[in-house]
């Protein structure tokens, strides 16, 4: 090898292909059912594919503006106002990026600096600390523990110093299916007053929750939204993840500073769906009909899982389970999901990618977006797993 290539130093030396990736690709090749990666099998609204054609067909094929149209922000602001009543100002609070991914760069990238301090919950969303590490960052990692992963608000509280720049939450969680409560959020914002850290509160599963709790946003306490981005994601919103269209929000002088990083990622994303949702967000059955819409796929997984060996505590938001194994097998959780994926055909995610140092707690995440058929087939296959 040439020395030149030698000599290449990798500004990211732990992280390899992501998990997603080489598990979808090994569903592929095995012929396993996939409920390994977080996208949905069944199809994207005829209304929204009729609104995207026509944007293209009337000629909205060239770059939209850097924030975003104006048309989207507005529906967003309105969006939040009547699920939330808070406004947000489409002009400077709102922009569009291309999905939560980009948002979440976006943000990490226009604060955190060498040497800060950045809390996230373990395990968490796998596009955080790789972030924080190209920034300069540290992920201060603290433990959502089993089975509950709830949050220890002492435990946020001890980690906090005055290198803390930035405290990231994801509510409904992925890949746990928690849920932030009210008490969580007051918690949160008590610790942070009278602090200058940044929250970061991914939203992205904010219309996929169930047994009628409601999204504690970040957007709904003042200490919190005072300075925080939330961030969101039509992708996962819309069954529609390959559009990569999201966005996000926060107080304009927290937006000033994202879109100065953003305009040099993307500068703006793509113009005919971001008009197609101008539209089709208007109406809130859109969304508001998602909570039962996941719910029955949820109840339909679980109740066909009844009899399996797997543990299992009800996901309460995001469409993720995670199904417990420590009665059927000590494999560690990448090998059994590889074992699972090749010789009972049937892929999922082990919750080891979730923790910086891979801790195998004997836990796989299985994605239940799917249409009905598939998931009764997956559960069937479950269901003779350690029998
Ligand atoms: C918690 C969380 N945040 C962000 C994202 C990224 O969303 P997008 O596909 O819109 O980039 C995902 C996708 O799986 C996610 O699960």
């Amino acid at each position: 090898m040439s020395s030149f290539i030698n000599n290449l130093s990798s500004k990211l030396p732990t992280i390899s292909t992501s998990i997603f990736a080489v598990m979808s690709q090994m569903a592929k090749d095995h012929n396993a059912i996939n409920l390994s990666q977080g996208f949905p099998n069944f199809p994207v609204s005829k209304q929204m594919i009729e609104l995207v054609s026509k944007a293209m067909r009337q000629g909205y094929n060239q770059y939209s503006p850097m924030q975003g149209i104006i048309e989207l922000r507005e529906a967003i602001a309105e969006k939040v106002s009547i699920l939330y009543g808070i406004n947000y100002n489409p002009e400077t609070e709102i922009t569009i990026t291309a999905g939560a991914t980009e948002a979440i760069y976006g943000i990490i990238s226009a604060f955190v600096n060498q040497g800060d301090e950045v809390i996230i919950f373990a395990p968490a969303y796998d596009s955080y600390d790789p972030t924080i590490q190209i920034n300069g960052g540290k992920s201060i990692e603290i433990e959502l523990k089993a089975p509950n992963f709830k949050v220890d608000w002492q435990e946020v509280k001890n980690a906090i110093n005055y290198k803390t720049k930035m405290i990231i939450i994801n509510t409904p969680h992925n890949p746990t299916g928690t849920i932030l409560s009210k008490k969580d959020m007051q918690s949160l914002e008590a610790l942070v007053q009278d602090t200058n850290i940044i929250i970061l509160s991914d939203e992205v599963y904010e219309h996929i929750i169930f047994d009628d709790q409601k999204h504690q946003s970040a957007v709904l306490y003042k200490g919190l939204a005072e300075r925080s981005f939330v961030v969101a994601s039509f992708g996962k919103t819309f069954h529609a993840t390959g559009w990569k269209t999201g966005y996000c929000m926060a107080p304009k002088e927290l937006m000033h500073e994202f879109r100065k990083i953003h305009q040099f990622i993307v500068f703006s994303t793509n113009h005919p769906v971001q008009k197609a949702l101008s539209t089709y967000i208007k109406n809130p059955e859109n969304y508001l009909s998602l909570p039962s819409f996941f719910q029955k796929k949820r109840d339909l997984f679980l109740e066909a899982l009844k009899g399996s060996k797997f543990s299992v505590v009800p996901s309460k938001g995001t469409y993720f389970q995670l199904l417990g194994y420590e009665s059927i097998s000590e494999e560690n959780d990448l090998d059994f999901a590889i074992r699972l994926t090749k010789e009972w055909k049937i892929a999922s995610i082990p919750i080891s990618v979730f923790y910086l140092n891979n801790m195998d707690i004997k836990v796989l995440r299985f994605c239940f977006s799917k249409n009905d058929e598939t998931l009764l087939k997956a559960a069937e296959i479950i269901n003779r797993i350690g029998k």
